[in-house]
């Protein structure tokens, strides 16, 4: 065995749908703005009595059907999310009480954006270190329960949902490489001011909200995204035009676009679900592969690189022959 290699993806989006008119019944802004600044036009919002956790079982079970493995087979779980149900236990033993899995270990990776990549890149080196057989790996998020829903700078981009994959070790190339990265000096640029141990969080309180600088977070994003969906092509001397799927992180459609470009490869060989999603955070991009896979785009074999970005900043790219 030399790779892992997904066996099998789900997602779950939240019935409700909040569309940019629904939005300007709300907060001062139009459908055309939303739309030519993000492109963005819908996004699933969950129910009161969801959490996290709910979102995350559901894409799992589709990504265990879709892999053909039951609940004894699952050996590791692994979630990215920065709205996970408790500050502890972690959502990964939650979402395990939910499945009835018992013993294997269970944790959660924050990383804002980037959450499911970090995850993925972790569920690799397990998976190839032989101490994972049957990994799953989740992206989730409910931002819609701490966006302040008066804050048009924000409120407009967010969405709901979870995807999931299951990962097993495979001797056919699976997952090629994974690049992670990250830098704190940005911290001011894009955080949510509540926690556990911050002094912030004790003024905070039922006031806190999702503190960001759109513009400067747009610009890093661009110029880290490109480097690091590069750097996963040069350190595995795989051009440009081998690429068949970019599956990017779902923030902005002219984020998004700005990549392609730079990757030179055309909006018909990447996946978009911002128009339906939304900025699901940890989620887009578990959710955005589920989609390519679920429509018959993205085949088996074929070569994928996903990529994202989010807040602290951290950022990271994963290639692989699907
Ligand atoms: N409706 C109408 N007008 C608005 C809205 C709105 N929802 N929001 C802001 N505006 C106004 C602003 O007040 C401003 O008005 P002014 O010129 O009178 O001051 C004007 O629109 C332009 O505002 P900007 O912030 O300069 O608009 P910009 O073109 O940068 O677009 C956006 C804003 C969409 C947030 C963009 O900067 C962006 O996508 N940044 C990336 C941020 C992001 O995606 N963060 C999520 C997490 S990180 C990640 O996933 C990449």
């Amino acid at each position: 065995m030399k790779y892992s290699r997904i066996a099998g993806t789900g997602r779950y989006l939240p019935e409700r749908v909040l569309t940019n008119a629904d939005l300007e019944k709300m907060v001062e802004t139009s459908d055309e703005w939303i739309r030519t600044r993000t492109g963005v036009e819908r996004r699933h919002i969950a129910a009161e009595e969801q959490s996290t956790s709910d979102l995350c079982v559901e894409a799992a079970q589709q990504a265990m059907d879709a892999a053909a493995v039951g609940i004894d087979d699952i050996d590791l779980i692994i979630v990215g999310t920065t709205t996970p149900d408790l500050i502890f236990p972690n959502i990964g033993t939650l979402i395990q009480q939910k499945l009835g899995i018992h013993g294997c270990p269970a944790f959660s990776v924050e990383a804002a954006c980037t959450g499911f990549i970090y995850a993925l890149s972790t569920a690799d080196k397990f998976v190839r270190a032989g101490e994972a057989k049957c990994a799953l790996v989740i992206g989730a998020e409910i931002l819609s329960k701490i966006v302040d829903w008066s804050d048009r700078t924000t409120c407009v981009l967010f969405g709901d949902g979870a995807g999931a994959v299951i990962l097993k070790p495979s001797d056919e190339a699976g997952i090629i490489s994974t690049h992670l990265g990250a830098d704190g000096q940005y911290k001011d640029l894009l955080y949510y001011p509540y926690g556990a141990s911050h002094q912030l969080h004790k003024t905070a309180g039922d006031d806190a909200k999702i503190i960001m600088k759109g513009n400067e977070v747009f610009k890093v994003a661009v110029k880290t995204l490109g480097g690091v969906a590069e750097e996963a092509l040069k350190a595995n001397n795989i051009g440009k035009d081998e690429l068949d799927w970019l599956v990017p992180h779902q923030a902005n459609l002219r984020i998004i676009q700005a990549t392609a470009k730079r990757l030179n490869i055309s909006m018909d060989n990447v996946i978009l679900t911002v128009q339906d999603h939304g900025n699901t955070s940890a989620a887009s991009v578990p959710m955005a592969l589920d989609v390519g896979v679920r429509d018959g785009r993205i085949k088996r074999g074929q070569l994928v690189l996903m990529e994202a970005f989010g807040g602290g900043f951290t950022w990271g790219s994963v290639l692989m022959r699907y």
